[in-house]
């Protein structure tokens, strides 16, 4: 298959094109020359990282969306706007549930009055719950253990029953866990708050927090922590042209895995971070985070298989190098 291949038409509708995946992928549609509008209510994500056109709206505004799509008709959306946090989707599962499943089909309904009818978006290993098998397939049991989970796998079953009766033609994308930055410094990882493993571990090194916190150490791994598949945002980007273009190109279903195949403890990853800043990074152990599994490694085929999608950009020492460049970036501009 050659890029022009796994190059979509555009103009792309990209909702949560602001954030920390959209913006990324926003950035390599436009180094393809693909038409994008982003639409983002800028909830999470920066004006700064968007610099083509932008529309400020909430997907969950539907006379907002109708004059979108009214105006700029793109051919596809691209959906990257959820809320992303496990811990807080427990405590407050009414906010889940109204932006990440509501939300979803207000855009979805708004789709349908346009006739748009291909839709990508940002589905998680968290559909799956408590790994049965290690590495996990794509067809792996899909019992979510968080209503942040099970948001992602109401949002997949609403696109699959949107594709039976309707004719949308939808990619589900489980992500294991997102990470790195744009090579160029000025794109990255800025949650707020931040609670991800590698921004902090990268904070640590900047000097901005004393020490990283170890959330468990007698977990039945190796080293005793957890172990994660850490895929770069530049992967996942590219992994969302190459299912978009799929789908304009016919296929009407897509659910895969996007992750490495490899995985890394939080000990291990502490100790490349040291290696690839040049930081001592300490860290103390404390009790484990409820809700942790221990491993989570994808071990999909089918991004490969139907796809042609490998990750190329993703050994530990690139993201990490790239996050990092970021981050100086960012304390060095603060
Ligand atoms: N961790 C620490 N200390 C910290 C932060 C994290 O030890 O300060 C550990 C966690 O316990 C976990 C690992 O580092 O073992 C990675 O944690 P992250 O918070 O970076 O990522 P998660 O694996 O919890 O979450 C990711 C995505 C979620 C998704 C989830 C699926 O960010 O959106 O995978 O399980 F839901």
């Amino acid at each position: 298959m050659t890029e022009q291949d796994n190059t979509p038409q555009g103009p792309v509708l990209v909702v949560g094109g602001a954030g920390y995946i959209g913006s990324h992928t926003v950035r390599l549609l436009e180094a393809r020359g693909v038409e994008t509008i982003v639409a983002d209510n800028l909830s999470t994500g920066y004006r700064s990282a968007v610099t083509g056109t932008f529309e400020e709206v909430d997907i969950g505004d539907r006379e907002a969306m109708d004059r979108v799509f009214a105006e700029h008709k793109p051919r596809s959306v691209i959906h990257f706007a959820a809320k992303c946090y496990v811990g807080e989707s427990v405590e407050n599962p009414s906010k889940y549930y109204r932006e990440n499943v509501c939300y979803t089909w207000t855009l979805l309904e708004a789709m349908r009055a346009a006739g748009c009818e291909e839709i990508v978006f940002s589905s998680s290993c968290a559909t799956y719950g408590n790994p049965v098998e290690v590495p996990m397939p794509d067809t792996h049991p899909q019992n979510p253990i968080s209503p942040y989970g099970r948001t992602k796998l109401h949002m997949e079953h609403m696109m699959e029953d949107y594709a039976t009766a309707y004719g949308m033609r939808t990619a589900a994308l489980r992500y294991f866990n997102a990470a790195g930055a744009h090579p160029d410094g000025d794109l990255g990882e800025a949650h707020d708050p931040e609670t991800h493993l590698i921004p902090l571990v990268l904070q640590v090194a900047l000097g901005q927090r004393e020490k990283i916190l170890v959330f468990g150490d007698t977990y039945d791994t190796p080293d005793g922590t957890c172990i994660r598949d850490y895929i770069h945002v530049l992967d996942l980007g590219d992994a969302h042209l190459r299912a978009l273009a799929l789908l304009q190109s016919g296929r009407d279903r897509i659910a895969c895995n996007l992750g490495t195949g490899d995985g890394y403890s939080v000990l291990e990853l502490i100790e490349s971070a040291r290696r690839v800043t040049g930081h001592p990074i300490p860290f103390e152990i404390v009790g484990p985070r409820a809700g942790d599994p221990p491993r989570l490694i994808s071990g999909g085929t089918r991004a490969k298989a139907e796809l042609g999608w490998e990750a190329k950009h993703s050994s530990l020492d690139n993201i990490l190098a790239d996050a990092w460049r970021y981050h100086q970036k960012e304390s060095a501009g603060a």
